[in-house]
């Protein structure tokens, strides 16, 4: 834990703004979602902090830019092995300020410092281009060149990952950035930018605001002609918000938003497979991700088999304060959280849903929600449309495959699908009939620094991860050179 103490001096966590840490004269606490323990104060800024932030990240720029892709790749590289070093403290600290279970968290350290490594390699390899000339006395080139300051909003589910995956292309590129974490989560934040600091980032190139309400500093980051992007990850009708706000200076942006996942199953799936998928799908993160499934679509004739098996695994699913070995379901982040999946189970219960397993609070209490499966869910319940972000698992029948890409297509929404079959012809026909960014086919985990993070509709603009969620943080310049 030297590392979740090294962050708070006179028990306050300060904030990080052009190299020296500020803890401004408010502070707000932080709580552990398990307890309703008060784990930390945290420097609470505003208006004025986030704009010296902006012009720390500013200042440090032209420096950041004109080094060359294999030093910027270098420091990277030290900031992904202390990320390393510290795997324990920091998936201990998440799980404080999140709840996630403590191998959950490991594995989310793993899978945010692989970002930083990818992009650090990725940089170098990033390249413009020469084009066919149309006059003999001209030459083309097109160059890439790094945005500029970025702003990176950030979400309570991965407190770490979704730093990483947007500030370690945008760093690695030349940019610099101002992280606003969510309030629920500063801690990890604010370890990551200390380790970076160990690592040699140089004053200013990751900047962090923390604050107890987002709208003022979010303004800043959206509003200030300084900052050249903006990279969003939570809700829809947030980031629609951040959009608008992004309008008046056209600033780049990237929105990861939210989903309303279906997870089909046919008649010809392997059955114990499309469950763990679905177990691994639905209540990863204690279905707290946006491409968590919100919806299981099922074929008539595996439909009782499945929703059988499914609500048997839910069940011996282990819930419990993250830090106790063997949990698999921690809490939820709030209250608020827990009375939209109740609002959510009552209402599909209303509607003549079967509820097989779950359906309240378990019995430990306070955020921590029994895991629940409904049978016999319909297309006037509120889990139809709206994503749930818990461990609610409602289930859907469908008989023809047309019904099915149908169903899943009947959204706003566009991030993740999943579906099992074991027909190739049809594996070829539901993927390219579904309106969605990613697709699992007989998977129901698919997220890798390797591939595109990518959401379409109103789950989003933009990419992460993948060499396409580096060339996200530059523009072209394209140079005419004439007179030859
Ligand atoms: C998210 O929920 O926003 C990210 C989930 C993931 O990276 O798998």
């Amino acid at each position: 834990m030297r590392l979740f103490e090294s962050l708070l001096s006179d028990g306050t966590a300060a904030a990080l703004i052009g190299g020296r840490w500020q803890k401004g004269t408010n502070s707000f606490p932080v709580t552990n979602p398990a307890t309703g323990e008060i784990l930390a104060q945290v420097a609470d800024l505003g208006e004025q902090e986030a704009r010296e932030a902006v012009t720390a990240a500013q200042a440090a720029w032209s420096e950041w830019k004109a080094l060359p892709a294999k030093r910027r790749a270098v420091i990277l590289r030290a900031w992904f092995e202390l990320i390393h070093e510290h795997t324990e403290a920091l998936a201990e600290l998440m799980t404080l300020e999140q709840g996630k279970p403590l191998a959950e968290s490991r594995g989310e350290v793993a899978y945010g410092a692989s970002f930083i490594e990818f992009f650090a390699e990725e940089a170098k390899r990033m390249s413009g281009e020469t084009l066919p000339t149309h006059a003999s006395d001209k030459r083309l080139l097109v160059l890439r060149e790094p945005v500029g300051v970025v702003a990176a909003i950030t979400p309570w589910n991965f407190p770490m990952a979704m730093i990483t995956r947007k500030c370690a292309p945008a760093i690695a590129a030349g940019c610099t950035v101002v992280i606003k974490p969510a309030e629920a989560t500063p801690l990890t934040a604010l370890a990551l930018a200390k380790l970076a600091n160990e690592a040699g980032m140089p004053e200013g190139v990751i900047n962090v605001v923390t604050a107890s309400t987002p709208d003022a500093v979010g303004k800043v980051l959206t509003t200030d002609p300084r900052v050249r992007k903006v990279s969003f990850t939570g809700s829809t009708p947030v980031g629609k918000k951040l959009l608008a706000q992004c309008a008046g200076t056209v600033k780049k942006v990237s929105m990861e938003l939210g989903g309303n996942a279906p997870f089909i199953v046919f008649d010809d799936a392997d059955l114990d497979a499309a469950v763990a998928g679905a177990i691994a799908s639905k209540f990863r993160n204690a279905g707290q991700t946006c491409v968590c499934t919100n919806r299981f679509l099922v074929q008539e004739g595996i439909y009782d088999a499945f929703v059988e098996a499914l609500a048997e695994k839910a069940k011996a699913l282990l819930v419990g304060d993250g830090r106790k070995p063997g949990t698999q379901i921690g809490p939820l982040i709030n209250q608020a959280a827990v009375g939209k999946v109740q609002c959510h189970v009552d209402d599909a219960v209303a509607k003549g849903g079967r509820l097989l397993c779950g359906g309240h609070l378990h019995e430990l209490g306070h955020s921590f929600y029994a895991p629940t499966v409904i049978a016999g869910a319909t297309l006037e319940m509120r889990v139809a449309s709206e994503e749930t972000f818990g461990p609610l698992a409602p289930v859907f029948c469908f008989k023809e495959d047309e019904d099915a890409i149908a169903m899943a297509n009947d959204t706003p929404f566009g991030l993740a699908a999943y579906f099992y079959t074991q027909d190739y012809r049809r594996i070829w026909r539901v993927m390219e009939g579904l309106e969605y960014g990613m697709v699992g086919v007989n998977e129901g985990l698919i997220s890798t620094e390797v591939a595109p993070f990518v959401g379409i509709k109103e789950s989003g603009l933009g990419c992460e991860g993948s060499r396409h969620g580096l060339e996200d943080f530059t523009e072209l310049k394209y140079v005419c050179v004439g007179g030859l």
